[in-house]
């Protein structure tokens, strides 16, 4: 079983912020929980490098844009080992090999009649790199995203029938209710569909920085068409020698945020019905990360930075953070202080407290500090099975927010169990010594079990988890490794350094 996921390519004029990292993290965790389930995952994610704005940010800053491109795409692919994010590929658009699946792919539609020429006028945000019509904007024709002013553009382009498939899309979203997710975003873009399709314009003659059209010298592709191809051309150059593509095509999932939906719920699936391209078999469509009520970005100048904390605590909390702060799906606001308080509340003395307490006890408590089987049928182990049921089913559906709350539901019951038995109590009576072991070995397993089930989000932290519980965490983690209730027999407790020293209020704001 394959399991292909994907990002959007990010575009190299911004410098990374939280908002890209958050894609990037969904999607690791995604692919590091197919792995676990034993898929073969294949994880793209990389830039987007052609168009006016590049073109244009890289002149502002007076280099030229190729270099312009390496630098920042550099940043970009910098993010993933600071983000703990196992990608299997970084494609940039400016490689040999993307260019030319491009002009191939792109030369054939042209060929069979998908590709015809006309004269276009339109309104135009170059932040978007999209027309837009009337009804988009904003008084004073500003862009409803980026609040500047669009520009009229008139040019002579190649155009693909998008108008042709509205029919076949239509049939595509009536037979897969969940091709987009949520559903909400489904209804958009199936509305959008049913508003009726206009062709769209796929070249452009007043800029040169893009993929040249092999008909005509004195085009280049429109951006975000070249941009699209890029989940297919990658799986053709990833691993030189070898064309991935029968092994991992169709994307198993696609993420991008709601910005993006009609490139990518309409645009994209016509194109690939003309190319005879195989669909993705979703598209997850998250929210965006708010910062005083505003899409972050570059161009808003409400940067927030992710690096310093990262820095200060690696990435294990910002990447629980963004996910469990914030809806998956839904937009939600992100801050510093927010951060904070979920560290404190949730990770040190929830995640943190139980852990090294129940370590603690278990390691002065039994003999040899070494853990017997625990007690089945009790209900902490009903409630850690049900718990890794209904995380395994939100896991499976993408609800990536939902899947730590049910951790979290185990995380509260196990503190609760430590206050109710007060195993410090039970040590001083020898009478209570089997009840001790029992609770000992409940707490090892439950939080074991917590471990497993947080390690896609908390890599690093789940494996130290498991260590300290006498697990080896390779073994634990191997693709295809399940978890299973009553095999602590045996195993050797050690107390793990703090996992997360509490944070002085303010003390990363500064
Ligand atoms: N280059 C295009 C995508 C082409 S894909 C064929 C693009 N790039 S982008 O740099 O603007 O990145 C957009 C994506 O970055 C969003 O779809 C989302 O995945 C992520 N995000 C950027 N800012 C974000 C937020 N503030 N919040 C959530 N996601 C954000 O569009």
């Amino acid at each position: 079983m394959t399991h292909y996921v994907t990002t959007p390519i990010y575009y190299v004029n911004a410098s990374p912020h939280l908002g890209h990292a958050y894609t990037t993290i969904a999607a690791d965790v995604i692919t590091r929980y197919q792995r676990m389930m034993g898929a073969d995952a294949f994880f793209l994610t990389g830039t987007d490098e052609h168009g006016t704005k590049v073109a244009q940010s890289a002149e502002e800053a007076g280099i030229d844009v190729q270099t312009f491109c390496d630098g920042n795409s550099q940043r970009f692919r910098d993010l993933l080992p600071l983000l703990n994010a196992q990608a299997d590929f970084f494609i940039r658009t400016t490689d040999d090999e993307h260019k030319a699946f491009v002009q191939q792919v792109l030369s054939r539609l042209h060929e069979q009649g998908d590709i015809y020429e006309a004269t276009y006028s339109g309104l135009y945000c170059t932040a978007c790199e999209a027309y837009l019509t009337e009804d988009e904007l904003l008084d004073n024709n500003l862009c409803p995203v980026h609040k500047r002013a669009v520009s009229t553009l008139n040019e002579t382009n190649w155009f693909f029938k998008l108008s042709a498939y509205e029919d076949r899309l239509r049939d595509l979203y009536a037979a897969q209710p969940e091709f987009v997710i949520p559903k909400n975003r489904y209804n958009e873009a199936l509305s959008f569909i049913n508003s009726g399709l206009q062709d769209i314009s796929i070249t452009r003659s007043s800029i040169s920085w893009g993929v040249d059209v092999p008909w005509d010298s004195g085009q280049v592709f429109y951006v975000w068409i070249d941009a699209l191809l890029n989940y297919a051309s990658a799986l053709t150059y990833a691993r030189p020698g070898t064309d991935l593509t029968s092994t991992y095509w169709p994307p198993a999932v696609q993420l991008l945020a709601k910005d993006i939906l009609k490139f990518h719920a309409v645009i994209w699936p016509a194109l690939l019905m003309a190319a005879g391209l195989d669909l993705p078999r979703k598209l997850l469509i998250h929210g965006y990360l708010l910062m005083s009520g505003d899409k972050m970005s570059k161009t808003m100048g409400n940067v927030f930075d992710p690096f310093p904390v990262i820095e200060q605590h690696g990435a294990d909390p910002v990447r629980f953070y963004v996910l469990r702060e914030v809806q998956f799906g839904q937009d939600g606001s992100v801050s510093m202080e927010g951060y904070e308080g979920r560290y404190n509340t949730e990770l040190a003395n929830d995640l943190g407290n139980l852990v090294s307490r129940s370590a603690a006890m278990a390691s002065r408590y039994l003999t040899n500090s070494t853990l017997p089987d625990a007690p089945s049928g009790t209900p902490i182990a009903e409630l850690t099975a049900s718990m890794v049921s209904q995380w395994k089913s939100h896991m499976d559906s993408y609800e990536l927010t939902a899947a730590l709350e049910s951790v979290w539901t185990l995380v509260r019951a196990l503190n609760r169990h430590v206050e109710e038995r007060a195993p410090w109590n039970l040590a001083k009576d020898e009478g209570s010594a089997a009840l001790l072991a029992d609770t000992l070995s409940e707490l090892a397993e439950g939080i074991t079990a917590i471990a497993w089930t947080l390690s896609p989000v908390m890599p690093d932290t789940a494996k130290r988890i498991l260590a300290s519980f006498g697990v080896d965490p390779d073994q634990a983690l191997a693709p295809g490794a399940v978890w299973n209730w009553g095999h602590t027999s045996g195993r050797i407790v050690t107390k793990p350094e703090a996992l997360f020293p509490k944070l002085e209020p303010a003390a990363t704001s500064a």
